[in-house]
């Protein structure tokens, strides 16, 4: 489970997330959906302690990231895609990370085929392709076969079946009662992808709904989006990503 209690981060004047509360719960895929500049990467780098609040905690199975005995075994995180050094291949890459994290070299082989990149495996990470690269960066997420996993926008840029293999590889991983929390802005692919939804807008939690609740009503999932986000958005601040 992930808990956030009333985490709060400013920038110079500027709140970049704003008192959330909030549980993210195993085994369902949980949506953090909001528009841009809404504070969502934030939140996510506080919780992997990349990124100190200036009140409040984000706790992983109740304790704190930095604390954490085994961070890579206990939660996977997909942020930055292509943050692979590019002479690289996946297997040495991942083959670095499980020796210096004390896993079984067997993950590597295990995790390459999950992201199906088995075949490509000995090629330098800087010949991928953008899809290629968000594998390699779930691959990483996945070696320590956590039990918390957190992805930012992970669908931004993947083509059509990149898009489908992601979204069945979430709901799967929520199927094995793992707790997954996943970004994006877009509520078409939320509605498709995850269960509950944690809405926020300018750093505030707006709304903590299921996507059956949010297509219950009459209004399209869009307009109702539309309608939870529009109070709080502040275009000044749109642009960020
Ligand atoms: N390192 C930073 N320095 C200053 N402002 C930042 C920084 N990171 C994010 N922000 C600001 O915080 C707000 C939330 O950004 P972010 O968490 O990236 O939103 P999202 O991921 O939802 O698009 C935005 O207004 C953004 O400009
Ligand atoms: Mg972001």
């Amino acid at each position: 489970m992930i808990e956030l209690r009333e985490l709060t981060k400013r920038y110079g004047g500027r709140v970049a997330v704003d008192a959330l509360s909030v549980r993210v719960q195993p085994g369902v895929v949980t949506g953090f959906l909001g528009p841009n500049g809404s504070g969502k990467s934030t939140t996510m780098r506080m919780i992997l302690g990349l990124d100190a609040p200036d009140h409040g905690a984000a706790l992983i199975g109740g304790v704190p990231y930095a604390d954490l005995n085994r961070p890579l075994q206990t939660v996977g995180a997909l942020l930055d895609a292509g943050a692979f050094h590019p002479g690289r291949s996946a297997r040495a890459h991942l083959s670095a990370l499980a020796a210096s994290n004390d896993l079984p070299g067997s993950r590597v082989e295990q995790v390459l085929r999950t992201v199906g990149l088995s075949e490509a495996a000995t090629r330098r990470a800087g010949t991928y392709s953008l899809g290629m690269r968000q594998r390699l960066g779930v691959a990483v997420a996945l070696l320590g076969d956590p039990a918390v996993l957190l992805l930012d926008e992970p669908v931004n840029g993947l083509d059509p079946e990149g898009i489908r293999w992601i979204r069945d590889l979430l709901r799967g991983l929520a199927a094995d009662g793992r707790t997954v929390f996943v970004s994006s802005h877009l509520i078409a692919e939320m509605a498709l992808t995850a269960d509950r939804l944690v809405v926020i807008g300018r750093g505030r939690l707006l709304a903590e709904t299921t996507v059956a609740e949010l297509a219950a009503g009459d209004e399209s999932l869009e307009d109702a989006f539309f309608r939870l986000t529009s109070q709080a958005t502040d275009y000044r601040g749109v642009g960020a990503s």
